[in-house]
């Protein structure tokens, strides 16, 4: 590493912008786009992008396919819009019938590799049997419009599948994370009160093999709304003592044998649910983020097509997993609605060897590469050997999601990943936005850590605790000005937390929760959090949540949860433990909490410290400040401790460590 450290550290000290390559530029979907339209300049772009009314059915109408056209554009009754008001539509005839229609039936849609090294291609032709093969089987089952489905399944090609059936369908679809515990996966189902879920007998995560059957089935048990389990064998031979309860289990090939191939989708409102995704907030309870068909699948097409350029030659791969957001968007349905072919992955990407991806984007040629900074910091530590011994020459284009990227592995991802020679778009956005809001196109001049500005037709800017618009170069709050089309359009059975997480706090923008400064250019750094979320490794958790965890071990008294710097994961979790009386702190214990975390939520909440203390800082009102325990574990000045109840527990938590 030491030559990629003084090779980041002399770009560093230049000048910091990246200018993007001309031919990429000249050739790049936006510029096509904008002589189509007589549009001269980028600038120009951005300006008339400003009247929505113009814009979003402007684009629209190269990307999706209406049964009926919208009356109006935008029904907007704060917080709640309706988005190509009066157009029936179903996102799945965009993503698939359409495709298996056109000269597309023979193009691949996934090419897919296994951990294990097991390969498949699915054409569009393909991809559409299977899709209305599963929707005619779950109907069956008794899933119709309105339905939901939890879908609990490994990154195999039959993910997607699931999901384009319950489109078809209009059953929303509700993908619990397949990382996520069997604890975490009840309360999803409960939440969503799903009918149906779809999970498989399991699959390999760094060479083991993870049995999801057992653990569907643990969730099960205490999910009164689920009928029916059907399974997708990924193992076979391979799985453990798979359970089966013969009333209420399928096997996927079973409902799906003797089904027609053909398969109407049904025609929709515009605004009916497409999807329920659980995300982190700042309290115990994940919220189910609602996304609707019509609106979200122009934004999500159009921001991929622009922000990544995808075209048909392209293989593009986002790594991510489907059981968060940018799979949702950037793996499912933008991609398939653009008739694009995507890598799917199944497994770890340092397994068996820290070159994996590597080795599969000199397989597939890769064009495109989007991923987290995560991943691009454990392989810079990893080394750039890993990279230099393959051929990455097919990359054109690389992407940034999830967490604010720090200059160092952007300048190591634009070198040793992008040679040199691929602008590296840092999107930035939320599951609430279901598409990229703050993010370059490929024309745009870069500054590594820097989203750089809003996406034509997004308004957002910066504001401070009064609403007033923040000075330039200080931190204040990210805010989005007017509706977009893929935004959420509620939590799911709590309206009133919807309106009081993300539209209460200013009358009229929506509050996206992240600290933010704009530069002199105009230019957004997003720094983080602003709220008690935690980002580790790119995953979204609440600081609470992880508490909540914590607190329902039958030693735990109280917890205090907190996320300190991390090297690579950006943010580790460190907690503060209060055991109850007569219970004796000891190394077991420690050990016995993580893992205790890891069963109530998922690994990714695995707690990397865990310290015991007799009490931890609160107000009089009994609130945990978790300002002060972090101050404390990052070895900051805790500030001002007045309005503690129990200043004596500052000290504590320096005793504890
Ligand atoms: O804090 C921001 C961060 O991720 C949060 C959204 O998390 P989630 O809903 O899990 O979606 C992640 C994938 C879209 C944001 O509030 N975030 C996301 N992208 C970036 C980012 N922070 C900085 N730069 C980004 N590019």
């Amino acid at each position: 590493m030491a030559d990629s450290a003084q090779h980041i550290d002399a770009l560093l000290a230049e000048d910091r912008i990246f200018n993007p390559p001309p031919g990429l530029v000249e050739n790049s979907n936006v510029m096509a786009w904008m002589r189509d339209h007589d549009i001269q300049t980028v600038e120009e772009l951005y300006e008339r992008a400003k009247n929505p009314n113009w814009f979003w059915p402007e684009v629209a109408r190269d990307l999706v396919t209406w049964y009926r056209p919208h009356d109006k554009l935008l029904e907007w009754d704060r917080p709640f819009a309706k988005w190509f008001v009066g157009a029936e539509y179903n996102i799945a005839y965009d993503a698939v019938d359409r495709h298996a229609k056109s000269w597309r039936k023979n193009k691949v849609a996934f090419i897919y590799e296994g951990e294990p090294g097991d390969t498949r291609k699915i054409t569009y032709g393909e991809l559409a049997i299977e899709v209305n093969r599963l929707a005619n089987g779950l109907r069956r089952l008794g899933v119709g419009k309105g339905d939901r489905v939890a879908i609990y399944m490994p990154m195999t090609p039959e993910l997607p599948i699931a999901m384009l059936a319950c489109a078809k369908l209009g059953a929303p679809h509700a993908v619990v994370f397949s990382g996520f515990s069997a604890a975490a996966l009840r309360d999803r189902i409960n939440d969503s009160g799903a009918k149906v879920v779809i999970t498989a007998d399991g699959f390999y995560r760094r060479g083991r093999v993870v049995n999801l059957k057992t653990l569907t089935d643990e969730a099960v048990e205490q999910a009164p709304t689920v009928q029916s389990v059907v399974m997708y064998q990924r193992l076979g031979a391979a799985a453990e003592n798979v359970p089966w309860h013969p009333a209420r289990d399928h096997w996927w090939h079973d409902l799906v044998a003797g089904e027609s191939i053909e398969c109407e989708p049904e025609h929709l409102d515009a605004n009916d649910m497409l999807y329920l995704l659980y995300t982190s907030g700042t309290t115990g309870k994940p919220k189910g983020i609602i996304h609707a068909h019509g609106g979200y699948a122009v934004q999500t097409a159009l921001t991929l097509k622009w922000v990544f350029d995808i075209k048909d030659e392209d293989i593009w791969w986002c790594a991510a997993d489907i059981g968060w957001v940018t799979g949702h968007s950037y793996i499912v349905y933008a991609p398939l609605i653009l008739g694009a072919t995507s890598v799917l992955y199944e497994g770890a990407p340092d397994w068996p060897a820290p070159d994996r991806w590597w080795s599969m984007i000199e397989k597939y040629r890769v064009t495109t590469l989007y991923t987290s900074p995560t991943s691009i910091r454990m392989f810079m530590r990893q080394g750039e050997k890993w990279p230099q011994n393959h051929d990455l020459s097919s990359l054109r284009l690389l992407g940034s999601v999830g967490e604010p990227i720090n200059p160092e592995a952007w300048i190591w991802y634009h070198k040793y990943i992008g040679g040199d020679r691929c602008p590296i778009m840092d999107t930035w956005w939320q599951t609430e936005t279901g598409a990229h809001c703050i993010t370059p196109l490929p024309v745009t001049p870069l500054k590594p850590g820097s989203g750089t500005r809003p996406f034509p037709g997004i308004q957002a800017t910066v504001l401070d605790d009064d609403g007033n618009l923040s000075p330039t170069n200080t931190g204040g709050n990210l805010v989005i000005q007017t509706p977009w089309p893929s935004m959420l359009r509620g939590i799911y059975g709590d309206p009133g937390r919807f309106q009081e997480q993300y539209w209460s706090k200013y009358a009229v923008e929506y509050l996206a929760g992240d600290v933010t400064r704009i530069d002199n250019d105009g230019y957004f750094w997003v720094q983080g959090r602003a709220d008690d979320v935690l980002k580790v490794a790119g995953h979204r958790l609440g600081n609470s949540e992880v508490e909540s965890a914590l607190v329902s071990h039958a030693q735990v008294a109280e917890a205090a949860v907190i996320g300190k710097p991390h090297e690579i994961k950006g943010e580790s979790i460190v907690a503060y433990v209060v055991l109850n009386n007569g219970i004796e702190p000891s190394d077991e214990l420690r050990s016995a909490l993580r893992d205790h975390v890891a069963h109530e939520i998922g690994g990714i909440a695995r707690p990397d410290e865990v310290w015991f203390v007799n009490d931890v800082p609160k107000t009089r009102s009994g609130k945990i400040m978790r300002r002060i325990v972090r101050s404390k574990a990052v070895g900051e000045p805790v500030g001002d401790i007045s309005t503690l109840a129990n200043p004596e527990a500052v000290e504590e938590l320096d005793r504890a460590r």
